[in-house]
Parts: structure tokens; C-alpha cells; sequence
């Protein structure tokens, strides 16, 4: 069956929900996701958006900020234009109806976290991007422009790769004609033609045994571009947020907000020693990079599988009334976190890397942006600044629909575009496989290419990933398409990119760590 739409957005987090608020009032709008539209890292999203709304905080400051967390490999401009155009996203966000915490005089109560020099954080309690999601939806769900298709699965992009160009043909001059999308309740495959298509399928936590994102997080999006020739950079860079609550057998993991640690709770070994000031002299404020690797350190050297947060000296009153979800959560486990040390872990949480684009969100493909986890800005090189990124997300879906607002009049669909071919492919029965190779492919990652990193481990990562992408293209092709095969394809993929750009990097910076090279070369370039 063959669609088309003026835009097609695949993902409905932050970044495709509002760009397609936006888009919609230039053109048609079909949303595709791949399960219920709320489903998202958007919505566990807690510490906030990191905003200057007033002095003495200034762009300048939030600027060399970001600059500092990312360790030398960020887009100056890009930082500064995400910086500069943030207050008039937020505005925009107000205007939707998205309410943000106040004082008692009416001004934002902003909150801190690691790596800002000042209060600047805009949230909504502890559950900031819950607030959001359910407010662009509820405007999206009302827009007479916008199509949302749920349980829609985005399988791969189509370029001129799928009218039988051989790939060598138009390594230049890729252009993307819209994806090819399966309706994952009845299975039918739909050729979705589209003039842009915006890909804003979030990020990749999935692959590694401990994540804070939850199971929608798979790399599609990234996988996806690659297999179409897209630039992909800095996917070595893959952040580990400090704290998650540990709590074994739960996935995702629960986060506990940076905020609480900006709120005052400090870190302490199972010994019950406050560990931070060996490690920076922003101790529990530091960047997260090097929070993570602290407490990693804490934990191998002590043979401990967690360490803990120690709230207990905050009024109780006070941490109901700031965090009521997370003291909601930590008591559901017997933990009061006015009078018990809540044990935290590092886990999986956010991609620096991924899809190439400029400033506008384009990619290197003709009519194809990115927006969100899924895209590489340059906003945060080698360490996103916590609360960057929904700041990121929006600032980049705005410049996005401003660029191509007026393309689409130049567009023609490509109606040539054959639909799926799924000639020769069978049933998959034994579908306990997919899984087990999904463990198998996040035990690679988390052993060999987490948080400390040497060439051994990636070299080993790199063979055993190798194993398995045989063994899951082989299922692949001979498999009557479904999601969890190309989740898990997908996955491998990233698990790949990951591993094969950690090794090109020969040194130390920002989020990845190589024993063998614990030193910064001088080199000071956006492009990897
Ligand atoms: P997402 O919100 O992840 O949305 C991706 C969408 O794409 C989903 O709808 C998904 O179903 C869909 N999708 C994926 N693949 C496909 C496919 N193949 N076909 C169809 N649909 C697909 N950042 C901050 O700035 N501040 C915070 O306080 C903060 N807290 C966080 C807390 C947690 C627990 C987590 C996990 C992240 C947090 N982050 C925070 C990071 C931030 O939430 C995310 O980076 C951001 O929400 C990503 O938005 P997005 O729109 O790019 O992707
Ligand atoms: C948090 O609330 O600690 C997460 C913030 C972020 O990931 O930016």
C-alpha cells in the first residue's frame, strides 16, 4: 500500500512532536511511532530544561558551560545558537500550556544540576518530561494537519537505493523519498512517500544491560541512516548517567535525578565515605562523565555493586515536595529516602552521537533531517551539559521546519518507489533467538565498551559483534519482517558504530575513556 504525505515524522518524542506542531502549518503531517505516541525517553525525562531566564545567570555563562562538559569537541556556533534561541522555545512551550515550577513570587524555582555554574533548570517536579509529552500531544491529537499513526514501525528509509541504483551511483546525491513502515498489529508493510522526512526516533540505551531509557530506545533511527549512507559521528561517546536507582531485575532502571545532587545529596562508597572531592572540586556537581567514572571506579575498587546517595540531611518535607516521584518510587522498594541512603549505579542514558546534520537539522542526505537523541548537532561534543538535550530538540525542530517549510513546494513525490519486497521469506518460529542474541549483544557492550575502555575490550567487542550480525543477517533475510528482528539488527548496528569509532579515537575525552591512551590529544575539531 503506498502513502503520502508532505512530511513524515518518525518518532513522537520531544523533537517529532514538535516539529510536526510546527511543520503543520505548511503542509500535511503523518506521525509514525512505534508503539503508543507517549511511549519515549521524552516522558521519564526529570531534572528539567536548562534555560538562561534571568541574570545574574547569562548566555555566556550557560555557553562556556556547555563548552567545558563537552571537553573540547563541540560546534562553538551551534552552541551558542542553541543557547541564544532556548528562551523563545521555552516560551513556546508555555504557550502550549506546559507549566513549569514557580516561587512563591512568580518567578521560575530553577534548579541545578552537574556541570552548570547556576540555578537554570526548568522543570516540572521531578517528572518535567511527562508534563511536556502530554501537552504536545494534547495539541498534536487536535491539529486537523497532523496524522499519528501508532504502532507504526519505521524499517528503513527509501532513496534511490530502492528504484536499483547501485549504491556507488548516488554516494553523493542521496535523496530520501520517505521509509517503508510496518503496521506492527496486522504486519502489513506500507511505502510512506514523503517531500521531508524527519527523523526523530530518539536514542540507543538498549544495548547495554543497565539503561535509564526505556525499551523503545533501540538505535533505529541511527541504524536506519547508516544503511542509507547518512554521516554518523561521535557514537563513541555514549553517556552513562551517575545515578540510577539499583534495583536488580528492573528495566529500565529507575533514574534518580542530578537535580537531587544539585539539591545538595552527596555520594558516598559503602563504607559510608563521601568519595567525590578525590575526583574534581566540583565533587557530586562535576560533569557526568566524570561522575560516573568516579563512582565505577568506588565500586571496582571495593568489589561493590552500587554505591549510595545520601539525601537523609534534606527536610523530608522538603524532598516530597520536590521529588515526589522519586520518593514515591524509593519507598515502593522500602527505601524512605529522608532516613535510608538510596544505592545508585551508573547506567546507560544518552547518545552525544548519531546522524550528522548542519544547523538547520539536515542531514547528509537530500530531504531527510534529524532532530533530537537520534542527530549529532555539535550542541554537545564529547559530553552533552545535563538538561541540554530537550533544549537541543527543540531549538533543532524549529530551525528544521523554517528550513524546509518552503522545499516542499519544489518537491515531487516519487511515485516509481516499489513496495516491500518480501519474496522468499518464511515465518520466524523460533523467536527465543532474537532474544537471547539481544543479551548477548548488550553483556558485549556493557563488558567491553562501557564507561573504561581499552583496546583489548573493543578489539574483543568488535569480534564477537561480527559473530552476531552474521548470525542476525542470515535470520534476517530469510525471515518474514518483524519488529523485534529489526530491533535487534538495528542494535547490532549501533553496538558496531560504537565500538569501530571508540577505537579510531586515540586518546581520552569527554565520555570515552581508553586505558591505553589516558590522555587528550590536542587536536580540537568537531568532526570526527
Ligand atoms: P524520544 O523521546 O526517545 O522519542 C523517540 C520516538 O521515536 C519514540 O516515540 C519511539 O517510539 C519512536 N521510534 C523509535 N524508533 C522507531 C521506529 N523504528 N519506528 C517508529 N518510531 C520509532 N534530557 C534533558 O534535557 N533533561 C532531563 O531532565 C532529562 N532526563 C532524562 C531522564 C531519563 C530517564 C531519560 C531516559 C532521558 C532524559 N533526558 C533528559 C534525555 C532526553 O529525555 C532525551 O534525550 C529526549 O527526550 C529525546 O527526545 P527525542 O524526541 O529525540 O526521542
Ligand atoms: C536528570 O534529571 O538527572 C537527567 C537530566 C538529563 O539527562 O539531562
Amino acid at each position: 500500500m503506498k502513502k503520502k504525505t508532505d512530511f513524515l515524522v518518525i518518532g513522537s518524542g520531544i523533537a517529532g512532536l514538535y516539529f510536526a506542531l510546527k511543520a503543520a502549518d505548511y503542509g500535511k503531517v503523518t506521525i509514525i511511532t512505534k508503539t503508543t505516541i507517549d511511549e519515549s525517553n521524552t516522558k521519564y525525562a526529570q531534572g528539567g530544561i536548562a534555560s538562561v531566564m534571568y541574570g545574574p545567570d547569562d548566555f555566556d555563562k550557560h555557553i562556556e558551560d556547555t563548552l567545558r562538559a563537552g571537553d573540547g569537541l563541540n560546534d562553538v556556533e551551534v552552541v551558542k545558537m542553541v543557547i541564544t534561541q532556548g528562551p523563545g522555545r521555552i516560551k513556546d512551550l508555555i504557550n502550549l500550556g506546559v507549566e513549569f515550577d514557580k516561587n512563591e513570587d512568580g518567578t521560575f524555582d530553577l534548579g541545578r544540576e552537574g556541570g552548570h555554574s547556576y540555578n537554570r533548570i526548568l522543570h516540572h517536579k521531578d517528572r518535567t518530561g511527562q508534563e511536556i509529552e502530554e501537552k504536545l500531544i494534547q495539541t498534536v491529537r487536535n491539529h486537523p494537519n497532523i496524522e499519528i499513526l501508532e504502532y507504526h514501525f519505521a524499517l528503513d528509509l527509501i532513496t534511490q537505493h530502492h528504484l536499483g541504483y547501485p549504491v556507488y551511483y548516488c554516494q553523493d546525491n542521496i535523496v530520501c523519498f520517505g521509509a517503508y513502515v510496518q503496521d506492527t498489529r496486522t504486519g502489513e508493510i506500507k511505502t510512506i512517500l514523503s517531500k521531508i522526512t524527519y527523523l526523530a526516533t530518539g536514542g540507543i540505551g538498549n544495548i547495554y544491560q543497565t539503561t535509564t531509557n526505556p525499551s523503545i530506545a533501540t538505535g533505529d533511527g541511527i541504524a536506519m541512516a547508516y544503511r542509507a549512507k547518512a554521516k554518523i559521528i561521535h557514537m563513541e561517546f555514549v553517556q552513562f548517567h551517575p545515578t540510577a536507582l539499583y534495583n536488580p531485575g528492573e528495566r529500565p532502571a529507575f533514574l534518580i535525578t542530578e537535580a537531587l545532587r544539585g539539591f545538595g545529596a552527596k555520594l558516598r562508597n559503602t563504607k559510608g565515605e563521601l568519595f567525590m572531592e578525590k575526583y574534581h572540586p566540583l565533587k557530586e556537581l562535576a560533569p557526568r562523565d566524570i561522575v560516573a567514572r568516579a563512582i565505577d571506579n568506588e565500586m571496582k575498587k571495593h568489589g561493590d555493586d552500587y554505591v549510595y546517595l545520601d539525601a537523609t540531611h534534606i527536610p523530608g518535607v522538603e524532598l516530597k515536595r520536590h521529588f515526589p516521584n522519586i520518593y514515591k518510587k524509593c519507598l515502593s522498594i522500602g527505601i524512605d529516602m529522608s532516613t535510608d541512603l538510596i544505592p545508585v549505579v551508573p547506567a546507560a542514558h544518552y547518545s552525544c552521537g548519531g546522524v550528522r546534520v548542519d544547523m538547520t537539522g539536515k542531514t547528509s542526505i537530500e530531504n531527510l533531517y534529524a532532530g533530537g537523541e537520534v542527530a549529532a548537532t555539535g550542541l554537545h561534543g564529547a559530553n552533552r551539559l545535563a538538561s541540554n538535550s530537550l533544549l537541543e530538540a527543540l531549538v533543532f525542530a524549529y530551525n528544521s521546519v523554517e528550513a524546509s517549510k518552503n522545499l516542499i513546494k519544489t518537491i515531487d513525490f516519487q511515485d516509481a518507489i516499489p513496495d516491500w519486497n518480501d519474496e522468499g521469506t518464511t515465518l520466524l518460529e523460533e523467536m527465543v533467538l532474537i532474544s537471547q542474541e539481544f543479551k548477548e549483544l548488550q553483556q558485549i557492550m556493557t563488558n567491553y565498551v562501557g564507561i573504561v575502555r581499552s583496546n583489548l575490550r573493543l578489539h574483543r567487542a568488535l569480534k564477537r559483534l561480527e559473530i552476531l550480525y552474521q548470525e542476525t543477517e542470515e535470520i534476517y533475510d530469510r525471515s518474514i519482517i518483524n519488529q523485534g528482528i529489526c530491533e535487534l539488527r538495528n542494535a547490532i548496528n549501533v553496538g558496531y558504530l560504537i565500538t569501530k569509532m571508540a577505537l579510531r579515537r586515540k586518546e581520552s575525552r569527554g565520555l570515552h575513556f581508553n586505558v591505553d591512551y589516558p590522555y587528550k590529544l590536542k587536536e580540537n575539531r568537531f568532526l570526527s
